[in-house]
């Protein structure tokens, strides 16, 4: 598979875009719902002018007795709702569960036309991608489905993560990649209870100093992952996210994680709570001010080669490569 590493950019006005070409919409935040629940179903036409993308989760979190009521609730709310510009996910079961087939038999046939990415869980490595995206392309076919549907998968297993590379180059259907914290920690034996976020004890002390008091710098536990994800998924022209935070009392902790995950490249964040939807908007767009600092660069080098000073900091052709990152993306979050 062609890496999109050949974006050499010195005069780059029109050079082809580090992502393959999707229905490209902003993806800040995935929205998971559960469609078994009603009430929470009944909230969807609300949330579709609010947010990126939104997620049938029937997955982990979907009681076992629920879910088919949670497959035939995301039919129908596929159904009945109008997405505009608005992205439809679902998050099915996983591969070895007695639900992954029924979950892909009922659903593509039903609302395959509509649906955007299907967001596979578990995924240790490019096999999992291979049998998905043979039964889509089977499916497709039989269906007279004519817009392929994308693959999103989960790094959420040791195995997953040892295979990354390889499963971002498993299909041409792959979209993407979530880190899930919660079931990564399980599968490498963290010893945490926690979906996501930091750990108080995961933590670097000062050296000791005369007369001093040691300080304590909590470290981010999550960083050798995310930065592995993203240069697999950039390397081949996927779409790298943060997954779930799980303490939704904590919204300052959140906001700190979806950060630290934006600025390493990932492009957003799941919502799994209303909360969590304008920290992952506020983050995942680019602030104003490092907006004004990128077209500055722009500007003062309107070819993307040499050298100038701004505010006293070097730019180059690098930090015009940056700058156009943060202007393009500025761009779609204002179109
Ligand atoms: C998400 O699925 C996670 O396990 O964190
Ligand atoms: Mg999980």
């Amino acid at each position: 598979m062609k890496s999109p590493r050949s974006f050499y950019l010195p005069l780059a006005i029109g050079a082809p875009a580090p992502f393959r070409e999707n229905p490209v919409r902003l993806e800040r935040m995935i929205h998971f719902v559960p469609p078994h629940l009603e009430k929470m179903r009944a909230k969807v036409p609300d949330l579709v002018a609010k947010v990126d993308v939104i997620l049938g989760n029937l997955e982990d979190a979907i009681p076992s007795d629920a879910k088919e009521a949670a497959r035939r609730g995301f039919i129908a709310m596929a159904k009945d709702t109008e997405f505009g510009e608005t992205g439809l996910w679902t998050r099915v079961n996983c591969l070895n569960s007695p639900w992954f087939l029924e979950d892909i038999l009922e659903i593509v046939p039903a609302v395959g036309h509509k649906l955007d990415v299907i967001m596979l869980p578990k995924v240790e490595g490019p096999w999992d991608i291979h049998y998905l995206d043979q039964l889509l392309a089977q499916l497709e076919a039989k269906h007279a489905i004519a817009r392929p549907i994308q693959i999103h998968a989960i790094l959420e297993t040791a195995e997953g993560v040892k295979n990354v590379e390889a499963i971002a180059a498993a299909s041409p259907r792959m979209h993407g990649m979530s880190l899930g914290p919660a079931d990564l920690a399980a599968s490498r034996g963290m010893k945490t209870t926690r979906v996501g976020g930091g750990h108080p004890h995961y933590m670097v002390l000062s050296d000791p100093a005369e007369g001093q008091q040691r300080t304590a710098h909590q470290q981010d536990l999550w960083h050798y992952t995310v930065a592995k994800m993203v240069d697999a998924c950039l390397s081949y022209g996927l779409k790298p996210f943060y997954g779930p935070f799980g303490d939704f009392s904590d919204p300052q902790a959140c906001e700190s994680q979806f950060r630290n995950a934006f600025l390493m490249g990932c492009l957003g964040a799941w919502s799994l709570h209303p909360s969590q939807i304008d920290i992952a908007k506020r983050v995942f767009s680019p602030d104003p001010q490092e907006v004004a600092f990128a077209l500055k660069i722009l500007e003062a080098m309107p070819d993307g080669t040499g050298a100038v000073m701004i505010d006293g900091k070097m730019q180059d052709d690098a930090t015009w490569k940056q700058a156009k990152v943060i202007v393009d993306l500025a761009t779609q979050v204002a179109s």
